[in-house]
This record gives C-alpha cells, sequence and structure tokens, in this order.
C-alpha cells in the first residue's frame, strides 16, 4: 500500500454527460477503472426510494429504467452557476442541497480511486470549462466556487482547478513527435471548449506552460442542447408543444423545455408541477395529447425519452440513417422519427456558435486557420458527423485528428497534476 506522501494527485473530469478520473504513476498518466472495467462514470445518481440506497453511473441509469422508485439525477454539473445550487431537494433521507450531491458523486469517484490506488486520494486537479456560464462572470466564479466546496466536502483536502481544453492539450502532447500549434476542441455533453496551444515532446517536460497557451475560447453549448433541441422537434410536438388548443392559442411551452432539458426533468415530477400540467388540459384541442403528457410526468418517463433521444442522435450521426425513436412509455404504438437531414437542420443554429467560439480562439492567438498544424478533436459530441461536416468545411485544408472522445480531458488533468495551484 502506498504512504501518503507517495499517493498521487488525482485528475477529475466532472462531466456534464461522463466523469473519469486518472493519476500519473512515474510519469504515466493513466485512466483507472471506476465502474467494473470502465475508465468512465455516467454522471448520474439514483437515490432509491424503495431501499433507501444510492447508486452511481450505470447503475444508476439501469435502476430508473427498470423502474425502481426513486429519483435519478443527471447532468448535474449543468446546475453549477445557477440559483438552483442553492435550492434543496428531497431525496430518500432528507432535503439536500445540490452541492451536497455533486459532493456525494465526488466522493464516489474518490472511493473508486482509493480503491485502486489502496488509499482514498486526498489532492485533485478538478477539469473545468472554459466558461461554466457564458457572459457572467460572477455566475461563473460562484459554479467554480460550489464545485470547490463541494470536492472539499467529498473529502479532499488540497483542490486545484485546470481548463478542460487545456488538458486535452496535454493528453494530445503524450502521443506526437514534433513540435505544432493546435487547436484543441472539446465538445461535452454541456460546453464546447477551444484552445490554442503549442504543443511538443520537449515542452512537455517544463514546469510553467502559460507562454505555450496561447488562446481559449467556450461556449455553454454541447450534447445536452442537441438532446433538447432534437427532443423538442420530434417528441415534445406528440405531448402537446406548439400545440394549439380550443381557443387558437399555443399551450404554454414552459413544461416542455423542462421536460426535454436533463437537469430539470426532475422538477417536473415534483406535487406542484404534476398539478399545473394537469390544469394545461383546457389549452388543448386535442386532449390525447395532453394524456400522453400526463403519463410521462406521472410515470416519471422523462428520462427514458431524453436517453431514447439521445440514442437516436447518436445512431443517426453514426448511421447516417434514419431512425426510429420509440415513445410506448407515453402510448402504446407511439414513435417519432429523427433522419440525418431533420437533425443536421435542426442542430444547424447551434453548431454554428460553436465553430464561430472556434475561431473566435484562433483569432484571439493571433493566428488564421492555415496557421494551424492541426485540430484535436475530443469530448463525445465531437464525434456528431453535422459537427464534424461543419467543422472541416469551415477549417478547410487543416488536418482533423481524432482523439480519445472520453478519457483525454481526465488524463492531461493528471499530467496536469505536478503543476497545480493551490486552491
Ligand atoms: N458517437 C457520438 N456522436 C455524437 N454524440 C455523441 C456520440 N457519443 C457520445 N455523444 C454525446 O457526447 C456527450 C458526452 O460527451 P462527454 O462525455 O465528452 O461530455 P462531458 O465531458 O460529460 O461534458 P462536458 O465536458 O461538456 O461537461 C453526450 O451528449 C453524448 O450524447
Ligand atoms: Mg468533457
Amino acid at each position: 500500500m502506498p504512504s501518503p506522501s507517495s499517493l498521487p494527485t488525482i485528475g477529475i473530469d466532472f462531466g456534464t454527460s461522463n466523469s473519469a478520473v486518472a493519476c500519473r504513476v512515474d510519469g504515466v498518466a493513466r485512466l483507472l477503472p471506476i465502474e467494473g472495467t470502465a475508465t468512465t462514470l455516467p454522471t448520474a445518481i439514483f437515490f432509491n426510494a424503495e431501499d433507501r440506497t444510492t447508486h452511481f453511473g450505470r447503475e444508476a441509469v439501469a435502476l430508473y429504467l427498470s423502474g425502481v422508485e426513486g429519483r435519478l439525477m443527471r447532468s448535474l454539473k449543468s446546475l453549477l452557476g445557477s440559483a438552483l445550487m442553492q435550492e434543496k431537494t428531497a431525496v430518500y433521507d432528507g432535503l439536500v442541497s445540490f452541492e451536497d450531491i455533486i459532493a456525494r458523486f465526488l466522493r464516489e469517484l474518490a472511493v473508486r480511486a482509493g480503491r485502486e490506488l489502496g488509499r482514498i486520494p486526498e489532492q485533485v486537479v478538478i477539469g473545468r470549462p472554459v466558461h461554466f456560464v457564458d457572459d457572467d462572470s460572477k455566475r461563473d466564479e460562484r459554479a467554480e466556487e460550489s464545485l470547490r466546496h463541494a470536492a472539499r466536502a467529498a473529502g479532499f483536502r488540497d483542490v486545484a482547478f485546470q481548463l478542460e481544453p487545456i488538458a486535452a492539450a496535454f493528453d494530445y502532447e503524450q502521443r506526437i513527435t514534433k513540435e505544432s500549434v493546435v487547436l484543441i476542441v472539446d465538445i461535452g455533453g454541456g460546453t464546447s471548449d477551444f484552445t490554442v496551444v503549442r504543443v511538443g515532446p520537449d515542452r512537455a517536460a517544463r514546469t510553467d506552460r502559460s507562454d505555450d497557451v496561447l488562446a481559449t475560447s467556450g461556449v455553454h453549448i454541447g450534447g445536452t442542447d442537441f438532446d433538447q433541441r432534437l427532443n423538442l422537434d420530434r417528441v415534445m410536438p406528440q405531448l402537446g408543444f406548439r400545440h394549439h388548443g380550443p381557443q387558437g392559442r399555443e399551450v404554454p411551452s414552459k413544461v416542455f423545455f423542462e421536460l426535454s432539458s436533463w437537469h430539470l426533468i426532475n422538477w417536473l415530477y415534483a406535487a406542484k408541477a404534476v398539478r399545473q400540467a394537469k390544469e394545461l388540459r383546457t389549452s388543448y384541442a386535442d386532449t390525447q395529447l395532453h394524456d400522453r403528457l400526463m403519463t410521462v410526468l406521472e410515470e416519471r418517463h422523462g428520462h427514458r425519452i431524453a436517453a431514447t433521444v439521445e440514442q437516436a442522435k447518436i445512431d443517426a450521426s453514426v448511421t447516417d440513417a434514419p431512425i426510429s425513436i420509440d415513445l410506448s412509455c407515453a402510448e402504446p404504438g407511439l414513435a417519432a422519427t429523427l433522419s440525418p437531414a431533420d437533425m443536421a437542420q435542426q442542430l444547424s443554429g447551434q453548431l454554428e456558435n460553436v465553430i464561430a467560439s472556434a475561431h473566435a480562439c484562433v483569432k484571439r492567438a493571433g493566428l488564421r486557420s492555415g496557421d494551424l498544424d492541426a485540430i484535436y478533436l475530443t469530448g463525445g459530441s465531437s464525434a456528431l458527423r453535422p459537427f464534424q461536416h461543419a467543422l472541416r468545411k469551415s477549417f478547410a485544408g487543416v488536418n482533423l485528428v481524432e482523439g480519445d472522445l472520453f478519457g483525454g480531458v481526465a488524463t492531461g488533468l493528471a499530467c496536469a497534476a505536478p503543476q497545480r495551484r493551490r486552491a
């Protein structure tokens, strides 16, 4: 068992959709298995109301999907910096704050890392997006502060932060043989982050890398926003979104926005929210649509639908063919379809903003796209076909390198550990 002083600092990529943990031993960073042999843990927590237990990751999602009574929470990171962080929510063991829920999740990561390392680590470098919150530095600071509190409450004594795209750059640097100027593109579940950075085998050993980071940028747009957009376009109309009532007025849309936002779904299951949704019935001309909405809320199928839409997005991207979205949980036999063309069209506005942020980063670095030696892609959403298509078009002639979609940031954080700045 390692002595406390030899215990390495771990890197935690606390992602909107997936989290990962890495540590560096003998100069080599490696991802730790944290759910069976998997080196990622979906950022999901399930409070089982039947036996009053707490579950994480794939197990949490599986319990929810199997119909066990309880509360599933996903996209916890999206709450950082929002007013909801202050709110308490009911779980089986009482009222807890979201900061406390994030602390429980980080504690679980520490415990699982500890199983691999022989002792629960107390020093951590946590990744953070370039912006937790766009255009609001106060809320952005608050978001980092909440995450720091949560990490301390999780038992970490020494907490430092590093920008996620810089961490991704350190990971990329491990596998190149010549010095290059690279645009690092990290498109995750919640944010799209960019860095222009000078990397190279001779530079990796330097302790101070600040001169090598030429610019950063980021926008609060990621895979969960793509899911929401596709959900609103393909699924929610079947529950009454944009439906006109007897007086010709649209059904109020708030419930549909919340039902398609991963981090807000839970709020709709509260008694008050269900009552308000029931009262919408008079706004519907076709009450069958309202029946579906009520079935989804009363039987708590929101996350199930969001997950089905997410999977359809991935499948449509991978296969480039139309995908059926099963909605039988709302009504037997009900389904929707997502075609690659619909997807490209629905996501074009968001993707334009993501690409604009990439160009802003290059401009901020004082470069033109032709000056880049490569664009390095990481983050699950960087695999999205319409995104890659838009990026190739916009950065014509620049070599695109596809990296480790889910582990690169954590590995890079572990590489960054020796230069950590104390919190
Ligand atoms: N093949 C794929 N094509 C398109 N999107 C994908 C694919 N695989 C995963 N995704 C999406 O990638 C996202 C998760 O990516 P990742 O795990 O990198 O995010 P994260 O690190 O949790 O989020 P963030 O860094 O924004 O906090 C999800 O929205 C998921 O739907
Ligand atoms: Mg990420």
